[in-house]
């Protein structure tokens, strides 16, 4: 395949990417992700015309389950989660063709043997090469035992540049703190080559995270002032007002912010904004940069994490002027958990290009609404003729790359009101994807399937990637054991966190950005 057929980047500027004739095998076939993300990004792949006419879906779950049952209710899923246009019946038709569902158990080694005659069945039937791509939509206890059974079933073919490939898609959580994360890849990487690998984080497949590619590397006029010279701060938000909807509690009390938040989507999030310009958008040297990245964040140590990061938890409060409960009172949640909802970070980078900008990092659930962004604040002019105090405090630039929602990206600035006195007043450029573009965006899916089909791995995290960002992530973990807790809850619902947060902003003029 060409540079440009696997390129990402470029993918949205090329002739359409079309995957090669292959299975799909889905691991968790009846879970809440097939249903809500794969399938319905499945289906809108085929519609317009990236998946090609050999190809085949093969559903792996427990329950037993005819291949008519399977397809009639994924067919119902489709209507109720694709994106865009309805379907239409014939396109509906065409693509529940290709699905069928095999029953087995996730630990059991002979279900994966007659998955392998399954699959040989149906490559033969339908004239596949035998290129496979399992997606693995479990619960991360399973993902060692699958692995190794697909292995030990011979499922896996060996990387070879003339056969067929294999290749696995994990989903989050990878690894529970940095031992468990080394043990996971030791034992995937026990199966498969780490090149059939991809480790998927979905805030990746977001364009307007892409999008900070594109605007710091295909632009000219920001890059120069990329740097702690004139970057005074950068503020990395991603708040939630969504609490523990259904049993979501179950996974995320063994969690927490930090966990399930800060060391895959924010990590993501910080290394594009804040790494070196790779040499290509080839998957290896923007991970490459990505890591490099992540090693200039020395991890902390106990006195560090007393003086740099806060944790919270929920207390009932009220969100959009509806009571909502606590954390401990939410479903499947321990009533005396002390996990964290909420955690702010003061990071900095130690490296030529950051050195004096902190990198400020706050994240949580139960929050006063749903924000992604990314806040720029760039240092004051350096010698200040405006600062007649009739003027007040003139606002700092700032550049604010909103994630969601309503993506975009907006940079303030200083303009003259008009008349007779000389009045500044903060003003914004303001762009907006969905008006400048008028079309919709593919879900972070859509993108991460098909990349995955296509065989690039650019928006995958590569294991020493993950490696890195754990050694980060447990050395806060460990200093927050080392100390007394705080007592939570510490922030109510509805609000912005704990009080505490504020301390990490203190010395910078304007604290938090109200969002
Ligand atoms: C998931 C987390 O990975 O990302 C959830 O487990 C979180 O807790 C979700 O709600 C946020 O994703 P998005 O795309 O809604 O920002």
């Amino acid at each position: 395949m060409t540079d440009e057929t696997t390129n990402p980047l470029r993918a949205g500027l090329t002739a359409r990417k079309v995957a090669e004739p292959c299975t799909v095998v889905v691991f968790g076939a009846t879970g809440d992700l097939t249903a809500r993300k794969l399938m319905p990004a499945l289906f809108n792949l085929s519609r317009e015309g990236h998946l090609p006419q050999r190809f085949a879906i093969v559903g792996f779950a427990r329950r037993p389950k005819s291949d008519e049952e399977f397809r009639a209710e994924m067919g119902g899923l489709l209507h109720e989660f694709s994106r865009s246009k309805p379907a239409g019946e014939s396109e509906e038709r065409d693509f529940l063709a290709r699905v069928s569902y095999h029953q087995g158990n996730l630990d059991d080694v002979l279900d994966y043997q007659s998955l392998r005659e399954r699959l040989e069945q149906i490559e033969q039937q339908d004239g596949l090469p035998g290129n496979r791509l399992f997606y693995l939509a479990i619960s991360p206890e399973f993902f060692v035992p699958v692995t190794e059974n697909l292995r030990a079933a011979g499922l896996v073919h060996p990387v070879a540049s003339d056969g067929p490939w294999s290749r696995v898609i994990i989903e989050k959580p990878f690894g529970h703190d940095l031992q468990s994360a080394r043990e996971l890849n030791r034992h995937v990487l026990a199966a498969f080559d780490e090149s059939q690998v991809y480790r998927i984080d979905h805030y990746l497949g977001k364009e307007t995270t892409q999008n900070i590619l594109a605007f710091r590397f295909a632009n000219a006029i920001f890059e120069p002032l990329w740097n702690a010279r004139h970057i005074e701060q950068v503020q990395i938000t991603v708040s939630e007002h969504l609490g523990m909807e259904g049993r979501r509690g179950q996974y995320y009390d063994t969690a927490g912010a930090l966990r399930d938040m800060v060391q895959n989507h924010i990590f993501q999030v910080l290394c594009l904004i804040a790494m070196e310009a790779p040499a290509s958008l080839d998957a290896e040297a923007v991970r490459d940069e990505k890591v490099r990245l992540l090693r200039a964040i020395r991890p902390m140590t106990t006195e560090e994490v007393a003086r740099h990061t806060v944790r919270g938890q929920y207390g009932a409060g009220s969100v959009n002027g509806k009571p909502a409960k606590g954390y401990r009172e939410e479903v499947a949640v321990d009533p005396q958990s002390v996990t964290d909802t909420y955690v702010a970070l003061r990071l900095h980078v130690h490296n030529w290009r950051w050195s004096g900008t902190p990198f400020l990092i706050r994240t949580g659930k139960r929050l006063p609404k749903k924000a992604s962004e990314v806040a720029i604040v760039f240092r004051r002019p350096p010698h200040q003729i405006f600062d007649a105090p009739e003027l007040g405090a003139i606002p700092q630039n700032t550049l604010v790359l909103r994630i969601q929602p309503d993506d975009g990206i907006a940079l303030s600035f200083q303009a003259k009101q008009p008349g007779l006195s000389l009045k500044l007043q903060n003003v914004k450029m303001d762009f907006r994807y969905g008006s400048s573009f008028g079309q919709p965006v593919p879900e972070a899916y859509e993108r991460l399937l098909l990349d995955g089909l296509l065989g690039d791995a650019t928006l995958f995290t590569r294991a020493d990637e993950v490696d890195r960002a754990w050694q980060i992530i447990t050395a806060i973990h460990e200093g927050w054991a080392a100390r007394p807790r705080p007592a939570f809850p510490n922030y109510e619902a509805g609000t912005w966190g704990p009080a505490e947060a504020d301390a990490l902003v203190a010395d910078l003029a304007n604290g938090w950005r109200r969002i």
